[in-house]
Order: C-alpha cells, then sequence, then structure tokens
C-alpha cells in the first residue's frame, strides 16, 4: 500500500500535457504485432496496463521494443501465426488486455491461460467467453466466468453475427479481433454505440470492415482471414486522464489550466458536454487530427456549477468518466442524479459503491441507488474532507478523482493507496503538483 493525503493546494494554473490514450495504445500494440512487418508507434502510454498487453504479445511471437520515450516498435507475426505462450499471461489489473486478448486467442490454434491481480480476478470474463465460444472456442475458468481461466482457440472459427447484450466496446473488439483470423464475415450488432477505436485502427491497418447504421444501431462486418499492414501511430491523448485536470480546475476556485492533446472522439467526449451543460467553461483550442482521431487543446475555467440529470443515452461516452464526475457533482448548486450505469459496478471496483462511501467519508452528501447516484451538491463549497484513509479497491479511477476531491476540500483527503495510479496515468501526482499554485 502506498497511502497519500491529498490536501488544497490553491487553483489549478498553467499548462499539461495528457498521456496517450489507454485504448488506443493497447489496440496498436495487438494489431501491430498481428501485422507482417514493423508498425512504429509514437506517444504510446506506458501505463502498467498498456505493458501488460506488450508482454504478452510477446509471448505470443512479436517483437515488441521501446526505441524512446513513448516510441515502440513492433514487428508483427501476421494474422494467425500467433505463438503459443510458454507460461501464463499475467493482465495485472488490464480488463482490456484480457478481454481484448481472449478474443485473439480464440481463433488461433494456441492455448492460453489469462491470470491477474485481485481486482481483475472479480470481474466477469462469461460476456467475452460467450460470444467466443459460439465461435468455437473452449474455456476452463474459475467460478463466476472469472481469472484464472484458459482458452483454447479454434482453428478453423465459425463466424458469427453476435448483438451485444451489454453495452461494451471490450466485447465488441474481442468479437471482431476474433474475426480477424476467421474465415468469412463475422458481425457484431451494437444497439448503443460504444467506442470505435478498434474500428478505425482495423481499418487503419488495411482490414475489410464496414459499419452500416439502421436507426441508431450499429451493425459492424469484418471480413476475415485478413492480412494486416504494418502502420504509423501517432496516439492522441487519453480524455479519461485529461478528466481528473479537466473537473479539478472547473471546481477549485481561481484555476485556468490549458490541457494540450485531448482526443476528443464523439464515443469518448460525454463528459465535455455534460459538464459544459451544468455550466462548466471548458474551450476548444487548436483543433486537428491525430492518429485519425479529433483531438484539441482544452482551456479550462474555474465555473459555478449546477446540478443536472444525466441522460442515461450519454454513459457509454463517458462510462470511464463517472468517478470523477461524482467530484464535480458534489460541488454544484442542487441535485445531481445519474442513472443507467450498472456497468459502473463491474469496473475494477464497483465504482457506485466506492464512489459513494469515499465521498460520503469527505463529507458530501451522496445518496446510492440500483443504478446510479444522487448527489446534493455544496454550491462550491469545499468539501470537508477526510479523517482516515478512503478505500480505493485497487482502482486507479478511485484514486485519482478523491485526489482531485482532496484538492477541493478543505482538510485533504487520505488516499489509501496510490499505486494502481500507474496501471493507467504514471505521471498524474507529477502533472498535478506542476500545475497547483
Ligand atoms: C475499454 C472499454 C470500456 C472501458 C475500459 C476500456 C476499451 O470497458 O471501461 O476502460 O478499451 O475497449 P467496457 O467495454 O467493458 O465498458
Amino acid at each position: 500500500m502506498r497511502p497519500r493525503r491529498f490536501r488544497p493546494a490553491g487553483p489549478l494554473r498553467g499548462e499539461i500535457r495528457v498521456p496517450g490514450d489507454k485504448s488506443i495504445s493497447h489496440r496498436s500494440i495487438m494489431l501491430g504485432a498481428l501485422a507482417v512487418g514493423e508498425t512504429r508507434v509514437t506517444g504510446l502510454l506506458e501505463g502498467e496496463d498498456v505493458l501488460a498487453t506488450a508482454a504478452a504479445m510477446r509471448a505470443m511471437g512479436a517483437k515488441v521494443e521501446r526505441t524512446d520515450i513513448g516510441e515502440w516498435s513492433v514487428h508483427g507475426v501476421g494474422v494467425g501465426a500467433l505463438l503459443q505462450p510458454q507460461g501464463p499471461l499475467d493482465m495485472g489489473n488490464s480488463g482490456t488486455s484480457t478481454r481484448l486478448l481472449m478474443g485473439l486467442v480464440a481463433s488461433h490454434a494456441i492455448e492460453a491461460q489469462f491470470i491477474g491481480d485481485a481486482s481483475l480476478s472479480k470481474r466477469p470474463m462469461g460476456r467475452v467467453i460467450e460470444p467466443l465460444s459460439r465461435m468455437g472456442a473452449a474455456f476452463k475458468a474459475s467460478e463466476g466466468g472469472r481469472l484464472p481461466l484458459t482458452v483454447r482457440g479454434a482453428s478453423p472459427a465459425v463466424p458469427i453475427e453476435y448483438r451485444l447484450p451489454v453495452a461494451s466496446a471490450q466485447v465488441k473488439s474481442a468479437v471482431l479481433l476474433a474475426g480477424l483470423n476467421t474465415p468469412g464475415i463475422t458481425t457484431v450488432i451494437e444497439p448503443v454505440p460504444t467506442r470505435d477505436h478498434s474500428e478505425r485502427m482495423l481499418r487503419g491497418f488495411g482490414a475489410e470492415l464496414e459499419v452500416e447504421e439502421v436507426d441508431g444501431t450499429r451493425v459492424i462486418r469484418l471480413r476475415g482471414e485478413a492480412e494486416l499492414k504494418p502502420q504509423v501511430i501517432d496516439v492522441p491523448g487519453d480524455p479519461s486522464s485529461a478528466a481528473f485536470f479537466i473537473v479539478g480546475a472547473l471546481i477549485i476556485p481561481g484555476s485556468e489550466l490549458l490541457i494540450r492533446n485531448v482526443g476528443l472522439n464523439p464515443t469518448r467526449a460525454g463528459l465535455i458536454g455534460v459538464l459544459r451543460d451544468m455550466g462548466g467553461r471548458i474551450e476548444e483550442e487548436n483543433p486537428r487530427l491525430v492518429g485519425g482521431e479529433p483531438v484539441a487543446d482544452l482551456r479550462v475555467f474555474h465555473s459555478p456549477l449546477k446540478g443536472i440529470e444525466v441522460d442515461p443515452a450519454v454513459v457509454p461516452s463517458m462510462v470511464d468518466e463517472f468517478p470523477v464526475f461524482f467530484v464535480a457533482a458534489a460541488m454544484a448548486e442542487g441535485r445531481t442524479v445519474t442513472t443507467g450505469l450498472e456497468e459502473l459496478r463491474v469496473k475494477e471496483s464497483d465504482r457506485i459503491s466506492v464512489m459513494a462511501a469515499a465521498l460520503t467519508a469527505a463529507g458530501a452528501r451522496v445518496a446510492e441507488s440500483e443504478d446510479g447516484l444522487t448527489i446534493h451538491g455544496t454550491r462550491g463549497d469545499p468539501l470537508p474532507g477526510t479523517e482516515g484513509p478512503i478505500e480505493t479497491h485497487l482502482d486507479h479511477r478511485i484514486a485519482m478523482s478523491m485526489a482531485i476531491a482532496g484538492m477541493a476540500s478543505t482538510r485533504g483527503v487520505e488516499v489509501d493507496d496510490t499505486r494502481p495510479i500507474a496501471t493507467s496515468f504514471p505521471v498524474f501526482e507529477e502533472l498535478l503538483g506542476g500545475v497547483s499554485r
């Protein structure tokens, strides 16, 4: 454990540049490892989760090397040519690595065991086991469809048409990645659109992929036995990492912060729209495309926020941002109501209960329901803060959210363990220290 008290340290001023997007970083290594030749990646997020993906792709035959800070070279083996890993694949804390790689293994003639930390070992894998079994893969999982689990891939796998029962980019991506080495057309039907980085990048690597939209439902068709061509990829900054600084600058009086390099893919940018609807002043500067994704620099000003009822339709586009959004709501004027958040209960922790407990400990007024939180804000007054440590349950986003709450509190907030922050945002504390005035 590495506890730390985050104390109020004045407004956030100056500028930061957010590190690479975690979702895109994972995918660039995975697809690079399946293309024959050298893929070069810049701006890669060097967090523990992405390093777990890199180690797993190495264990399956790819050459994955760091050439400089954030610069990586991947020599792929080709679709269909992944090698049998010699030991278990340790996924650490990373659900994305686990679920996407289960998809890759599912259509290769190899067997792999997946293991992970205490948080990951509690998370449900049935959601990917189900479609991948239909494609022919065989699974031996721990009770409740959990890790440790073993996947034996099917060769050849069978193409399926799969309608997602939960809005999950991880499940969608697992099926599409399995489809890469499956003869014929693999189809995923998404009733609610989720982040589309896999689709964008598969196309970029030369896969035949079509997306049809019918009444808001997305039908994605991928032609299997694909041949991927190596790419040069510049990873845009992670909006989910920027989120902590956006909320910090909005709620700490006197703040004005420039956050450079923020990915604004519409399937990820829900938080910004909701905060603007609450009265947050967030300006976009220098809009551009990076690695095929929209990116801008954001200038964020301290703003009085008003409570809101969050439309459940925006949930997928801000699914990872709710912990820090709850912190913003705790300091708004009036009541904020969130619903449709049941997926938050199966993230790195149960983010509904864990945030309810943490914010209550810090003096916020919070009521928990099955699928969300209702929060009565302080109308801009600082939260009182905590005496003892709040429990983060190995969840990086709880730790960072409560760090921001601490900066906006009277006494500070003690976080029980800051180590999990390194899974997604190793330089978080350094950047926060650099802009606190
Ligand atoms: C991710 C998808 C989301 C998100 C996770 C990253 C991805 O998970 O919470 O942090 O990279 O595909 P779900 O697909 O399970 O909602």
